[in-house]
């Protein structure tokens, strides 16, 4: 595999090799520390990551900077490229990529606009990892999420798993990832999608490709949407995914009027072994008095994000 666009790119060794060395990277952070780091600083020597970033970002700019600093390589980018690059003067994504293509080893861009990652994947000399593009996709954030919850379901316990995406379900592209990436697997067995009616609306053909993908990796998915928070789904949901309003694209006034909170009442109703998530930033959909709920485990999950993007450009750069 050259580039990383999608979740759909990605096959289930790929999958699996990325969780397992992911796993291996944060077991021997946890036993070695510093020496750890210094086992793994001439990976990827000589290497260097260009990250051309049209969008904010915390997590994954500098989760993947760090990533290949730590393993030996060298970064430059920019974080605002659509101030800062010739983009402002007119350049097209697919001639941006193409130049800087010439200048690095590998790159990780975040895009303004869905199917700005394919254009500049095209146009790119070297491995293209997507970022995020705008309302498309965010592949690399799914398998950081996958992984979290691999964590806490490893195989012998995953079993019958309730997924429940609660938030802005349409133009959150971690949403779009990462139901598209536990439709494959059979021990995840419904799947809600809870947020305002305006945006379910929109979920309509998502929906019909989730069923498609799960029907073609040979089992059924239950999946439902719902307009209001439902305790009684909430009860019963192993996994809470939960997304911020993306006020960046749309203005839905159910997501913002607080209709659609966690509460720390409703995470109390999850079962003992359940999981919050939320990919963050988070606003006031996830109210900070959650953090002290056992099932909260959204900033180890933004920690599990170096792991994976190390496992990932190892696998990228030296492939
Ligand atoms: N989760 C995520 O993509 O965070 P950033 O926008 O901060 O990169």
């Amino acid at each position: 595999m050259k580039h990383l666009i999608s979740v759909n790119d990605l096959d289930h060794q790929f999958i699996s090799e990325i969780m397992s060395r992911a796993q291996e990277y944060k077991q021997r952070r946890q036993y070695k520390g510093r020496d750890f780091w210094d086992a793994l600083s001439n990976r990827l020597k000589n290497r260097l990551l260009i990250t051309d970033f049209f969008e904010p970002s915390t997590r994954t700019r500098l989760s993947f900077e760090a990533a290949m600093l730590y393993m030996g390589g060298n970064v430059i980018g920019t974080e605002n490229a659509a101030e800062f690059s010739s983009f402002k003067k007119g350049e097209s994504i697919a001639d941006n990529f193409h130049v800087i293509s010439g200048y690095g080893d590998i790159i990780v861009g975040r895009f303004l606009n869905e199917g700005d990652a394919h254009e500049a994947a095209n146009a790119s000399l070297v491995p293209l990892i997507n970022g995020g593009d705008g309302k498309g996709e965010h592949p690399t954030q799914a398998l950081i999420d996958l992984f979290s919850i691999v964590e806490k379901f490893p195989d012998d316990k995953a079993e019958n798993l309730r997924v429940t995406f609660l938030g802005d379900n349409k133009y959150s592209r971690t949403v779009q990832s990462l139901a598209r990436l536990l439709a494959r697997f059979a021990c995840v067995s419904e799947i809600n999608f809870i947020g305002p009616e305006e945006v379910n609306s929109e979920l309509t053909s998502f929906l019909f490709e989730i069923d498609t993908i799960a029907e073609n990796h040979d089992h059924r998915v239950t999946y439902r949407v719902q307009h209001q928070l439902s305790p009684e789904t909430i009860g019963k949901t192993d996994i809470v995914y939960i997304t911020r309003s993306q006020t960046e694209r749309h203005y839905f006034k159910g997501l913002l009027e607080g209709d659609f909170v966690f509460t720390t009442e409703l995470a109390d109703l999850m079962p003992e072994h359940g999981l919050i998530l939320h990919p963050l930033p988070r606003n006031s959909e996830l109210p900070v008095e959650v953090d002290d709920n056992p099932r909260a485990y959204y900033f180890e999950q933004a920690r599990n994000g170096l792991f994976v993007r190390m496992a990932l450009l190892e696998a990228l750069c030296l492939t």
